[in-house]
């Protein structure tokens, strides 16, 4: 058995951040988006060995920049497909049969802090199929039809918001994404539907998702904040 592979996702073609280019190559502190959690994988301590699931075209981009930062861990670095649970496939590919633990983390969210990784691999100590970061949700939630109209009003008790990395025992993982079906948003999604067993546990406000410029600009703030 080896120890824990980590499949970084960075393969979405960033439609709602709108740039000239893929998302993961926006600029973050002067340099590309991806070099962020790139650095911050190769820096935990848990991880063995990265897989970067890269855009169509921007795989060079991605292994220049591997070697630039000095990620010796990077051991592959594939195309990603059209939805992210497709990359996730991909990436997954490229993980030995025998990782005993495989965490999915999201480019997108660059400010990846070390205890998160701890706490999701630890999790998987404890009997879990996969643990998952995630935040309790502070206000109330309202399912609305696109004229405005509520259908129904969701109270936030027991809701959380989940975030990645998300960590998977490496088989029951791969045996879920492989029905090629299997199309939820969060890796976790498709290992519930497979009859996983999967935890919450405590997520990290600093793991936002930089979906739009304005999610850039405030993990730039956050980040000058954690240097
Ligand atoms: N992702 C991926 N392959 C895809 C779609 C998404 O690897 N086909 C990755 C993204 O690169 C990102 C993460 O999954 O790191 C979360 O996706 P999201 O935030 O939706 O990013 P994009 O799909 O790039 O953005 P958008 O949906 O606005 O196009
Ligand atoms: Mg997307």
């Amino acid at each position: 058995m080896t120890g824990v592979w980590a499949v970084l996702v960075a393969a979405g073609r960033g439609e709602r951040f709108g740039a000239d280019r893929p998302k993961a190559f926006a600029k973050l502190g002067g340099r590309p988006l991806l070099a962020e959690p790139l650095e911050r994988l190769e820096a935990s301590e848990w991880i063995e060995a990265v897989v970067v699931v890269a855009p169509p075209d921007w795989e060079e981009p991605v292994i220049l920049l591997a070697e630039e930062l000095g990620a010796g861990k990077v051991t592959a670095c594939v195309t990603g497909g059209d939805r992210r649970a497709d990359s996730v496939r991909r990436g997954l590919a490229e993980v030995p049969e025998d990782a005993a633990v495989v965490l999915v983390h999201d480019a997108a969210r660059p400010l990846l802090p070390a205890e998160v990784v701890e706490r999701v691999v630890a999790a998987l100590g404890d009997g879990w199929d996969g643990a998952v970061p995630a935040l309790p949700v502070p206000d109330t939630l309202k399912r609305a039809g696109t004229d405005g109209a509520v259908t129904e009003t969701v109270e936030r008790e027991n809701l959380y918001a989940a975030q990645t990395p998300q960590a998977f025992v490496g088989s029951k993982l791969r045996e879920a994404m492989a029905d090629e079906r299997a199309n939820a948003s969060d890796c976790a999604g498709v290992v519930e539907a497979a009859g996983g067993r999967v935890c919450v546990v405590e997520g990290d406000r600093r793991l936002v998702k930089v979906t739009t410029a304005a999610d850039l600009e405030l993990v730039e703030l956050l980040l000058s904040g954690d240097r």
